[in-house]
């Protein structure tokens, strides 16, 4: 195991995670940071084409720059935390889809045969929708890797804040971030300071419907 903390079980992290909005001072190296991304990036996606793109800011000068373009009442709480992270969708993520099924082929997952076939349909399919369509695409596969990236910085005994307080346009224009790609949320990731606040949910009847709906 590479860091300090042990890894805790999985029901434990899922119950235990909170929306943390005040962090210790302390670095996280890009190590353990790509070891958090690559659990994350475990997730599920859309014909697996894993459209999440990571801009990570790391160094103080890109993390005053993030700051920025969050809403007052995230500034602190971003200020505070070893890392941002903006988690942007590949509106054009699909092309890669010859890439990612060819290292199925290599694994012996599926044959060259059949990666050609559903590499074509796919461009064919994807290439094919409006962007709104491939936007919410996106939108979903994002918000899953992005739970993922919370539970497994929380597994390693790091807590996270996502934030939907900033301005896209701003943010866009800071980093220079091309049209194709659409931020889905940012991160602020660290070592809690204190404690997230408890929250409730909403009781299950609530927000289920067994069989049918009425
Ligand atoms: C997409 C999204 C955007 C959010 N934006 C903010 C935000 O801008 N600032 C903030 O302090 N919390 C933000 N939150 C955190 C929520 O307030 C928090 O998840 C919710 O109150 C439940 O608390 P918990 O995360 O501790 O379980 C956001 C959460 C999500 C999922």
């Amino acid at each position: 195991m590479t860091t300090q903390t042990a890894l805790q079980d999985f029901m434990t992290v899922v119950r235990s995670r909170r929306s943390v909005r005040s962090y210790e001072n302390v670095a996280i190296s890009q190590e353990e940071l790509a070891e958090i991304l690559e659990t994350a990036a475990l997730a599920p996606s859309s014909s697996n084409l894993q459209p999440w793109r990571f801009l990570i800011a790391h160094d103080t000068e890109s993390k005053k720059r993030l700051e920025a373009v969050v809403f007052d009442f995230n500034k602190q709480r971003l200020s505070e935390a070893s890392v941002g992270i903006v988690v942007l969708g590949d509106m054009k993520g699909y092309e890669n889809a010859d890439k990612i099924y060819s290292q199925a082929v290599e694994k012996g997952y599926m044959s060259e045969e059949m990666k050609n076939q559903f590499v074509g349909n796919l461009l064919g399919m994807y290439g094919s929708l409006p962007q709104e369509k491939l936007k919410d695409i996106v939108l979903v596969d994002g918000g899953l890797v992005s739970m993922q990236l919370m539970l497994a910085a929380r597994a390693k005994g790091y807590d996270t804040l996502p934030m939907g307080g900033y301005d896209p346009v701003k943010l866009k224009e800071q980093f220079n971030i091309p049209e194709q790609y659409v931020p889905i949320m940012i991160l602020a990731l660290g070592k809690a300071a204190q404690e997230g606040r408890p929250s409730t949910r909403l009781p299950l009847e609530d927000i289920t419907f067994w069989n049918k709906m009425n």
